[in-house]
Parts: C-alpha cells; sequence; structure tokens
C-alpha cells in the first residue's frame, strides 16, 4: 500500500495505481479522454496531466503510477493553465455541434469544456473538416462523424483488446488522422456498439438512438438485460412508458463495462402490439375482452373439476414471480415444468474472465431452483397435452418452439388453455382460452440469478401497459380468487 496526498488529503491507496485511480480514491476527479479503466494506457490526449512536487514537468496522471510519500497536485493554477490549453487545443478543430450531437447532456467533452475550456478561441472559426465522413455508418450499429473525433483511441483499442477484432485503426496521418475501418471488414462485431458508450464525444453514436431523443429528456432505472443467463448490468433509459436506448451500468463482476449488441438492442422487441386486457374464449368461441373479474372467474371455473392440471413457467420469471406460481400451482395440485432455449454462445467479459451465456432466459437457474424436479416440458411440446384439464403457460415466449404451429396445436390439445403473454402477436394467444396481459421485463421487479448463481436486482421502470398488472399481482390475483371460490363452494 502507498500513502499519498491529494490536493492535502492523504489517502492509502494499492501501490502502482495510476494517479486518477488514487485520486478517487481521495474522492477527486482527474478528467481525462484516452484513460479508461479497462483498456491499455496510452497517454493520448494530455487532459490528466497533475502536478507531482519533485517532478519538473506537469505528469499524465494517466501513465504515473503512485508510489509512497508522492505529493500530487490535481487542482492548481499551474494544472489549471495546463489543462485550459489542452482543451482549447482539442477545440481548435471541434465542430460547434453541441446543439445537434447525440452525445450531448452525457459528453466528457461538452462537459469538460464548459467547466476547463476558455470562452474564447485564439484560432478563428477556421476549421479542419472531414468531407464527407458526417455520418458514415461504419458497421450494422455505429455512425461515424469523423468532424467530432478527438483521437483518443479508445475505439481503436477496445476492438483490439476486448472483442479482439481490431476493426477499427488509424488512418493517414498528422492533422489529417482518422479513424476508420479496413475496407471490407466494417466494425461488425458482437459487441461493436460499445465503442460508442466509450467514445468521449458524438464521433460514434448509435444507429438506433440516433435523434430518438435528448438525453436528458430520458427516465433513468437501474436494471438487468434479460437477453440470457450472463445477466449484465444495465440502465433502462425511458420516457412515458416506452424504452429507447439499455446502456451498461459498471459491474466489474458480470459485465465490467460492456454489452452485447443482441442484449443492448433486445428492448425493439417490445416495439409490437401489446395484450393490454384480459380475453375470454365465449360458448360461441370467441375470444373477446373481458373485465379482470371474468378472466378469473374463468381460470377459477376451469380448476374447481379439473384433475390433471400442467403449469408451464419461464426463464424470463423473477424469482419471485417464479416462487408465487410455484406456491399457486402446489396448491392447485398441478405439476410445474420450466424450459429453456439454447442460445450463443455469447462471451461477456467480466474485469477478470469471459463469461459463456448459453440460454435464452435470464434466470433459468432461479426458476429451477424454486420449481425443484420439475415436470419435462419438452415432452409435453413434444408428444402433445391430451389428457390434460389445464395447461397454463406462464409467459407465451417460452420457447421459440411455442411458435411452431404443430407445437401449438399439440398443446392446444389441453381441454381448457390460460396464455399469459405481453406480445399479442403471439400465435399462442389466438388460440387461448383465457389470455391474460403480461408485464415486459422493464415493469417488473424482483430479482435473476445469472450463470454465477449470483442474485441481481431489476426494478420497475415504468407500470404496465393498459389493464396489464405485474406478473406477480396477476399470480396473487388468481390465487386469491381459487382459493375464495374453493372456501365459497366448501
Ligand atoms: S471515434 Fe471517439 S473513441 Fe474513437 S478515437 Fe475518436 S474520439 Fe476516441
Ligand atoms: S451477454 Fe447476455 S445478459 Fe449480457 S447484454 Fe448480452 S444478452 Fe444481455
Ligand atoms: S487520460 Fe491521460 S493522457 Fe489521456
Amino acid at each position: 500500500m502507498a500513502k499519498v496526498t491529494i490536493d492535502g488529503n492523504e489517502v492509502e491507496v494499492q501501490d502502482g495505481i495510476n494517479v486518477i485511480e488514487a485520486a478517487k480514491a481521495a474522492d477527486i476527479h482527474v478528467p481525462h479522454f484516452c484513460y479508461h479503466p479497462s483498456l491499455s494506457v496510452v497517454g493520448q490526449c494530455r487532459m490528466c496531466l497533475v502536478e507531482v512536487e519533485g517532478m519538473a514537468k506537469l505528469q499524465a496522471g494517466c501513465a504515473t503510477p503512485v508510489k509512497d510519500g508522492m505529493k500530487i497536485h490535481v487542482w492548481n493554477d499551474k494544472v489549471d493553465k495546463a489543462r485550459r490549453g489542452q482543451m482549447e487545443f482539442l477545440l481548435i478543430n471541434h465542430p460547434l455541434d453541441c446543439p445537434i450531437c447525440d452525445k450531448a447532456g452525457e459528453c466528457p467533452l461538452q462537459d469538460y469544456s464548459f467547466n476547463y475550456g476558455n470562452v474564447d478561441s485564439r484560432y478563428g472559426e477556421f476549421k479542419r473538416t472531414y468531407p464527407g465522413m458526417d455520418r458514415t455508418a461504419i458497421g450494422p450499429h455505429v455512425i461515424q462523424n469523423m468532424n467530432r473525433c478527438i483521437h483518443c483511441t479508445r475505439c481503436i483499442r477496445f476492438t483490439a483488446e476486448i472483442t479482439g477484432t481490431s476493426e477499427l485503426a488509424f488512418f493517414k496521418r498528422g492533422a489529417s488522422t482518422e479513424v476508420g475501418v479496413f475496407p471490407g471488414t466494417p466494425l461488425d462485431n458482437w459487441m461493436s456498439a460499445c465503442v460508442t458508450d466509450i467514445c468521449p464525444t458524438g464521433a460514434l453514436t448509435p444507429r438506433e438512438f440516433r435523434f430518438e431523443s435528448r438525453v436528458w429528456n430520458l427516465d433513468v432505472t437501474e436494471s438487468v438485460c434479460n437477453g440470457c443467463d450472463v445477466g449484465c448490468n444495465i440502465f433502462i433509459g425511458h420516457r412515458n412508458g416506452q424504452v429507447y436506448r439499455y446502456r451498461p451500468r459498471v459491474n466489474p463482476d458480470v459485465n465490467d463495462h460492456w454489452l452485447c449488441d443482441y442484449g443492448r438492442f433486445s428492448y425493439e422487441q417490445y416495439e409490437t402490439d401489446r395484450v393490454v386486457v384480459p380475453k375470454v374464449r365465449t360458448e360461441d368461441d370467441y375470444l373477446g375482452i373481458s373485465t379482470w373479474d371474468e378472466a378469473l372467474e374463468a381460470i377459477g371455473r376451469a380448476y374447481r373439476d379439473a384433475k390433471n392440471t400442467f403449469a408451464i413457467l419461464s426463464a424470463q420469471m423473477t424469482n419471485e414471480e417464479a416462487s408465487a406460481a410455484k406456491a399457486l400451482f402446489d396448491r392447485i395440485g398441478s405439476r410445474t415444468g420450466v424450459m429453456v432455449d439454447p442460445i450463443g454462445p455469447i462471451k461477456m467479459k467480466s474485469r477478470t474472465e469471459w463469461l459463456l451465456g448459453t440460454q435464452a432466459g435470464p434466470n433459468f437457474r432461479g426458476v429451477s431452483k424454486v420449481i425443484g424436479d420439475g415436470a419435462n416440458v419438452d415432452n409435453l411440446l413434444t408428444n402433445g397435452a391430451d389428457g390434460i384439464d389445464v395447461l397454463y403457460i406462464c409467459d407465451a415466449l417460452f420457447s421459440e418452439r411455442a411458435k411452431d404451429p404443430a407445437v401449438i396445436a399439440s398443446l392446444r390439445k389441453a381441454k381448457f388453455l390460460i396464455v399469459h403473454s405481453w406480445d399479442a402477436n403471439h400465435p399462442l394467444c389466438d388460440v387461448a382460452d383465457v389470455l391474460i396481459p403480461g408485464a415486459i421485463h422493464p415493469e417488473k421487479e424482483g430479482t435473476y440469478t445469472n450463470l454465477q448463481g449470483r442474485e441481481q436486482q431489476i426494478h420497475q421502470a415504468f407500470t404496465p401497459k393498459g389493464q396489464a398488472i405485474t406478473d406477480l399481482d396477476t399470480f396473487r390475483r388468481i390465487s386469491e380468487r381459487l382459493f375464495e371460490l374453493a372456501e365459497v363452494s366448501a
């Protein structure tokens, strides 16, 4: 350990960490652009200059390891002057794009120029530009505006050091240096959009989010991606019940600073028709809108005389939903089972190791633990639901196989079919006897258990649409109704 003094505060930190990290321990921010805690140090931007007593020149904080007894100044006149000079240098060629730039509001370059920049420039209005490079699709998800680049190389190092795909590189020299992809090799790896998070300017922005919303108009909720069993930590950016984006939430033990593209853009699946009201099949075989009371009554009737019942749980359910469902179905005497589709594998890098997501659901492990020795859902899908009095499908999207017309026909052999779904276009919805509106993942509160056995909290970003309620509340309502009915008829 090393005892260092930073702006008069003595802190004890691990020997050899750099000044930026040591200052963090003293609760002091060292402005920086090119340094990133999960990438190599290149000392490219010179924004992190600090004064170290006993050293003649200012030192780059990212490239200076601390030693016991060091006295460091992050904030004094000498450093401040250098920082202003550096900002002026970086802004010589930077366009005045903030009003039309998607990075505005969360842009380090904008924030630093506001806080450490000069009001005036000594260089007039002439700026070097990159004609024709202000909206270049360099990959399926990333749009480049080279005029905004400050040549920090974070994006280049990301593709070299994290994905190992090295699609990005510097081309040309001097003031003409540009970041680009090699001909015929677009930025098309499984984590490509991460470069838009780590780019400290609006030079790289995600195609899916461009011009969708100003970032300060979004509400932000902490959650966990439900794309696979890695369970990457995310921020959900949303407004008025609509998801605009997912961004990585740093968790060194799971996803560090990253998200895969599949998970990052998985919210797009919610841009579809939702089931917003309960529906009940009438005697003349019409699946019509009902009240909750009518739907619960139909469910109650179906279970009342049923002998052979089955419930299919889903790897998308939270631990709490699975527990509520299991308690309900145990009380009914129903068999319960869960299945999950294989996926990927999707590689995700924690700070120390690669994790491999292999299941197309965030919580197969958690739900399986709740169920214990579950019934075999795969058999049911293959052999059909003949002889089953009531089949309850807790999530129509429990498996891609459930979209197959042959599988639907075989599930429909159950005498009574209850389908719980948020996706109104799912073919199972059309064949249900009772259709229950389900909640999407940003509408849920609860926990998922990831492939490491780590229980992680998801938070509700907004309430379910229409007359939908959370799935947890649905199971509670059904439970109340069923056992009320049982008590009355006893
Ligand atoms: S595009 Fe962004 S991340 Fe890449 S070098 Fe330029 S400023 Fe840095
Ligand atoms: S690795 Fe899995 S959990 Fe992580 S972002 Fe991708 S899909 Fe989501
Ligand atoms: S952060 Fe140190 S030189 Fe860029």
